[in-house]
């Protein structure tokens, strides 16, 4: 993989700030950064220590991290994880597909010195059961950002956590205010989503 013949994008978290590298040239989509992975960093930076007496938090309980073990799938670069990393979520195993591993170790190292620590990685294709059982399901959360962009991959993905979360139960979502329509799809396949 080219990782010096693109853009690095630089994310500030409160006060450190993330440096993704990233290869736009390669034919895999984790390789390079997708909005929704920076969005939501910044969502939950803005959201979870928002109090008031007046106007309750919604995403309060949501985003309490205390002792939550979470899962990333389709990590890409791992910029969801690192962020929330910072903002609190400490237990996080962060995965995607072989060819994209690379990519992900590459920035996780980079950030070594921002992010305090290694942050732990696996191999991870919705459609194997065998990996999602390594991992030790279930899990409090499972974070994926801009994974859904083909209609044949819904099935699968969500297959994938509902057996990472276990027990019948079902993932939360956050908004997606840049590829909206993902989130509509997964709500109307999973009841009470
Ligand atoms: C558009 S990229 C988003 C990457 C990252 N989440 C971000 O927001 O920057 C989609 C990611 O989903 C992963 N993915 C797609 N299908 C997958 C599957 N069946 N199993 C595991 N990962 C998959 C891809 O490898 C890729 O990293």
């Amino acid at each position: 993989m080219r990782f010096t013949d693109s853009p690095v994008v630089e994310l500030p978290v409160r006060d450190a700030v993330l440096s993704i590298q990233q290869d736009n040239g390669s034919m895999h989509v984790g390789t390079t950064v997708w909005p929704c992975s920076l969005v939501l960093v910044k969502f939950v930076e803005r959201w979870r220590t928002r109090t008031s007496s007046t106007d309750p938090n919604p995403y309060a309980a949501a985003l309490d991290f205390t002792n939550k073990r979470a899962v990333e799938i389709g990590a890409g670069c791992g910029v969801a994880s690192m962020g929330l990393h910072l903002l609190g979520l400490h237990d996080v195993v962060v995965t995607d597909i072989a060819p994209v591993m690379p990519a992900l170790k590459r920035n996780l190292k980079r950030n070594k010195s921002v992010l305090g620590k290694s942050l732990k990685t696996a191999q991870l294709y919705w459609t194997k059961p065998d990996q999602i059982n390594a991992l030790s399901p279930p899990f409090d959360l499972v974070i994926a950002t801009d994974v859904v962009y083909i209609e044949e991959s819904v099935g699968p993905l969500i297959s994938a956590m509902e057996a990472l979360v276990g027990d019948g139960r079902c993932p939360a979502r956050l908004p997606n205010p840049v590829s909206g329509g993902s989130p509509a799809v997964l709500g109307a396949l999973l009841p009470g989503f």
